[in-house]
């Protein structure tokens, strides 16, 4: 099993409180636990530096207020990643690759007091070989329309709520029907995102002695419903100085197929390729879609 570090925010300890992953921490009234309620940011840890630490916290601020959920300052969260991580070195071991998670539900019922943790851990071993080889994705439908967000706001769409049964429901089925991943469409035809990752589709042309003249970047519309992801915004921006045309959808599936690439990103897995959409391989130029993968690659490497 992995070891978990645990940190909670607490008034009583400005630092954070430390208490044992192996043990029962939370209340069975804590609405986090029986509703859902609440919200979350995962991020990686790269040889002891949090990346896009300002993003997550910004996204998490979001989501919180989306919920109307009152959660500590960034300053105290910020505190309580430092004991979580020096406790994690000191525990575990040198803080090389540590998946941190940030956690604040609703509280117990009645208390009216957020329950927030921070939990360190090591990544899943399946997210490198994901990178490396690509993966095979389904496309599901979720069943609203692109436009919702806006019309009904309580469904939260684009907060990072603790309600990921249906994501995690969608990416069993995948696993099922022989598939790693998926990727979301509305019921108006459009692609939204991954369960816990953001779509990215490349389009590139070369001239007669094989440069790139062209590297286009597309992303689905951020106000379909979509959770914004940080890394797609920090690759967007990196990609814009490195001379990357840049997209924000609406895309369709036949974008997908036409794409010289297809990614899914995330803090975590990072960039991922996707080899196959609904059994059909994606790019016709596998020397292409490697060199696009390469430079994207290595952009992001370098985001804080
Ligand atoms: C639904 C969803 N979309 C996109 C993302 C990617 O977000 P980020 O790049 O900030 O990790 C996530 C991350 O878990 C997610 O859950």
């Amino acid at each position: 099993m992995t070891h978990t570090v645990l940190t909670f925010l607490d008034r009583a300890f400005p630092d954070g409180r430390i208490e044992d992953a192996t043990k029962p921490q939370l209340f069975a009234t804590d609405l986090g636990a029986t509703r859902g309620d609440g919200v979350f940011e995962t991020l990686l840890v790269l040889d002891g530096h949090v990346r896009k630490l300002p993003a997550h916290l910004a996204r998490m601020s979001k989501s919180a207020a989306l919920l109307e959920l009152e959660v500590p300052d960034h300053e105290a969260w910020e505190r309580a990643i430092v004991t979580a991580l020096d406790e994690y070195q000191r525990v575990v071991g040198p803080l090389t690759e540590v998946v941190v998670k940030l956690v604040a539900t609703r509280g117990v019922e009645g208390a009216h007091e957020a329950t927030c943790w921070v939990a360190a851990s090591a990544p899943a071993p399946a997210a490198k070989r994901q990178r490396e080889e690509g993966i095979d994705v389904l496309l599901l439908d979720r069943g609203y329309d692109s436009d919702l967000a806006e019309r009904a706001p309580w469904l939260l769409l684009g907060a990072k709520t603790l309600s990921y049964a249906v994501n995690m429901a969608a990416l069993r089925y995948a696993h099922a029907h022989g598939a790693d991943d998926v990727i979301f469409t509305s019921a108006d035809g459009k692609v939204l995102e991954g369960p816990t990752s953001t779509v990215l589709i490349a389009h590139a042309e070369k001239d007669d002695a094989g440069r790139l003249t062209l590297k286009r970047l597309v992303t689905p519309q951020l106000d379909s419903g979509i959770l914004p992801g940080t890394s797609q915004g920090a690759l967007f921006a990196a990609a814009k100085d490195a001379g990357w045309e840049l997209g924000y959808g609406p895309l369709e599936p036949e974008d997908l197929f036409d794409a010289d690439a297809v990614w899914l990103i995330s803090s975590v897995r990072l960039l991922t390729p996707v080899n196959h959409v609904d059994g059909t391989a994606i790019g016709t130029d596998p020397e292409l879609a490697r060199a696009l993968t390469a430079e994207l690659a290595g952009l992001f490497d370098k985001i804080a």
